[in-house]
């Protein structure tokens, strides 16, 4: 009998309830706590957010680019290393999961945690999704995969119902999770949104038979904060550990009253698995054989990671390495939107720094993915270090200050104030002046303007645009200085009005503590900008989501009723054009395809540099589908494969991309996944909508 069985053998009715409900930790640090139990030798353990770097509490760690900053370099080796990094930082912080990766699909542009999501393509999130658990389980720390499933929206998110069909569910929302856990994922969360009426946290159907039966899942499913709807039900379902088992406090003399806030779960709610557990148990409700299945569950993830048995190192924290990866994470993840021959910059031209914030690393959203870094570089002081002519910063208007869900709950202090940069800052800044940004543009020889949105877990953004007078701000610069170049950090797809009105534009994301030196090692050329998007830049009526039945949907119900067309898949079913498609990017290098050839399970293309740079392309392999049967609609393409490659001037490289072929095989609610036969087309590109060469194959 191994160590867990023996456990669970002889831990005790009281002590297993114990193992399955947070409690509170004494220690302060983590997000969520499992008390030890000292009898048996059973040790504490200790869960803590979260994507963008390690959120303990209290205590600073490197803040990583946001996840889709990572997901849009299109290198899942960078994603195992930056998990392998972060959960590295979580062990020298004493924690033994991390709530991480999110990665949900990106359905609504709107959402407003897309940030801490990959994709609005499941090949592509699977991937991210794999290496990213991969890496972090590969220091043994628990990867928890969340928010299972459909949590596409933050607008009602404790109570919608994504009103979604069995093909969608396969085709896009659970290939990332599938790949979680064919990875090696210790945990799930569940997600606070229904899924066809049904709570996730009471969802036996996507727990048990999907996630736990077909997958094999043999981790534990954590429910998100408070995010638990009921006793029996969730723990008939599948549900295996409450988080965080203890309601909030209220200050003394105070009442709470937390039910009534949008986006913010319950926190009285709590205690679920607590007594009304051992009541359910007692009356046979709940037989003790589930609660035995979740102890064996919870310690086996201890057990794996070695937590169990005190066999782990310490961890590593703020490291060089650590520093080094998150600055070439978000330089790599930095896309060029356009470029008129401005870019890389001279680096003797004198320089104007402009906008509202560039004195502030925008480290990522608000939320639970906040962390607080050692070390950041701002935008300015970045181009300053960098810029051998001179450079002069103005403001020109108002910050744009940022949200943070903590900011909207009650009795909790926090949100990005505890870095304390932006109110220090605040007391020193002169008023902005307009008029002052355009003198400096028009003085400069190339004017950089820094824009940005604010995003937070617990809101949806009312608005693809700007927020504040951003759009004004660049419409004045770029009519002073026809060489401005303007760089955006936005959460998710965003409105650029005047993008074609400025010789450059820059998505650098949310690019975390290493925002100043990693745009300025692009800017400069240092590095080329190798990121693509990850997502479908365009008007927000464009999306299928425009529909307010979709989205924010009515009634606590969002139908999924576009089924598979999300995304780009949606911007080619209506043959609508959008500002930059998924998979654009720009590079400093200019890459020419050769003849491709595939088998049908591997694309083989030749990709020369014939630039004078060296560069990194990103080989994107599309599959076009045969006429589908009857009454079944078909996507014009899927994403199926990709490779990023450098490759030096004037050199040729041959990129083998593999195929995945559920990423283009169909769901067929009553056949399951099937490759109806026929003659597919590979296509073979620099974007979706910048296809350089096609191949056939049959099926
Ligand atoms: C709620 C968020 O949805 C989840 O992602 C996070 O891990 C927990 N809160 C804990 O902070």
């Amino acid at each position: 009998m191994d160590r867990v069985d023996q456990l669970v053998d002889e831990l005790t009715l009281e002590e297993k309830l114990r193992l399955v409900r947070g409690a509170e930790d004494p220690d302060g640090t983590a997000t969520g706590y499992v008390p030890d139990v000292e009898r048996l030798d059973i040790p504490s353990f200790r869960l803590v957010d979260g994507p963008l770097g390690v959120r303990a509490e209290g205590k600073r760690s490197t803040a990583f680019p946001a996840s889709l900053s990572l997901a849009a370099t299109f290198d899942p080796d960078l994603a195992r290393e930056q998990g392998a990094a972060m959960a590295r930082e979580a062990k020298a912080h004493g924690q033994d999961a991390l709530l991480a990766p999110g990665m949900n699909l990106l359905r609504v542009p709107n959402c407003g945690r897309n940030f801490e999501y990959l994709s609005e393509d499941p090949h592509h999130a699977a991937r991210f999704a794999g290496e990213l658990v991969a890496g972090i389980e590969g220091e043994s720390v628990v990867a928890t995969a969340k928010h299972y499933v459909a949590n596409n929206q933050e607008t009602g998110r404790t109570e919608v119902s994504a009103e979604v069909g069995e093909r969608a569910l396969r085709e896009l929302y659970l290939p990332a999770f599938r790949a979680a856990v064919g990875a090696g994922a210790g945990s799930v969360m569940t997600a606070y949104n229904r899924v066809n009426g049904t709570h996730m946290s009471d969802h036996r159907r996507l727990l048990t038979d999907v996630l736990k039966g077909e997958w094999g899942f043999d981790g534990y499913v954590v429910s998100d904060w408070y995010g638990i709807e009921s006793t029996v039900g969730a723990a008939n379902a599948g549900l295996d550990l409450e988080m965080p088992g203890v309601p909030v406090a209220a200050p003394e003399g105070e009442e709470v009253d937390m039910g009534s806030i949008d986006g913010i779960p319950d926190g009285t709610k709590a205690g679920l698995f607590g007594e009304p557990l051992a009541e359910a148990i007692g009356s046979g409700e709940v037989p003790e054989e589930r609660l035995d299945d979740m102890v064996r569950r919870v310690l086996g993830a201890m057990a794996r990671t070695g937590a169990l048995d005190g066999e782990r190192d310490d961890g590593a924290l703020d490291t060089p390495e650590h520093r080094a990866l998150a600055e070439r994470v978000a330089a790599r993840g930095t896309v060029l939107l356009e470029n008129d021959a401005l870019l890389p910059l001279d680096e003797d031209a004198t320089v104007a720094v402009i906008g509202p914030n560039v004195g502030e690393p925008k480290l990522g959203g608000g939320g639970s993915s906040e962390t607080t870094p050692f070390r950041s570089v701002a935008p300015r002081d970045g181009i300053e270090n960098r810029a051998e002519g001179s450079v002069t910063v103005e403001r020109g208007i108002d910050a744009i200050e940022d949200l943070s869900l903590f900011d909207l709950l009650p009795f909790v202090d926090g949100g990005h104030g505890d870095g304390g940069e932006a109110d220090d800052a605040d007391e020193e800044r002169p008023e902005p002046s307009l008029s002052d940004a355009v003198a400096a543009a028009e003085a400069a020889d190339v004017a950089v303007v820094f824009v940005r949105d604010a995003t937070t877990e617990g809101r949806d953004r009312e608005s693809l645009r700007l927020p504040g007078e951003q759009d004004e701000l660049v419409e004045a610069v770029a009519d002073a200085n026809d060489r401005t170049v303007v760089v955006v950090n936005s959460g998710g797809p965003v409105e650029l009005p005047w993008r074609e009105e400025v010789a450059a534009v820059l998505e650098a994301w949310y690019p975390g503590q290493a925002d100043g030196s990693s745009i300025a090692s692009v800017l400069y050329g240092d590095r080329d900008p190798s990121g693509r998007l990850p997502v479908s830049f365009g008007a927000e009526e464009e999306y299928p989501t425009a529909d307010e039945e979709r989205y924010p949907g009515i009634d606590d119900e969002a139908r999924y009723d576009e089924g598979v067309f999300v995304g780009y898949r949606a911007f080619d079913a209506t043959d609508t054009e959008p500002a930059y498609p998924f998979g654009h990017g720009k590079s400093y290098a200019e890459f020419r395809y050769g003849e491709v050839e595939t088998d049908g399970s591997t694309v083989g293309v030749e990709v020369e540099n014939a630039s004078e740079r060296a560069g990194r392309e990103v080989v994107q392999a599309y599959v076009r589908p045969p006429a589908a049967p009857e009454g079944v609609e078909r996507p014009v393409r899927e994403l199926a494969g990709f490779e990023s490659v450098e490759v030096d001037s004037g050199e040729s490289q041959r990129v083998e991309v593999e195929l995945d072929e559920r990423a283009f095989a169909r769901y067929d609610p009553e056949e399951g996944w099937t490759t109806d036969p026929g003659t597919y087309t590979v296509e073979v590109g620099r974007s979706s909508r910048d296809i350089r060469v096609t191949a056939e194959f049959e099926r």
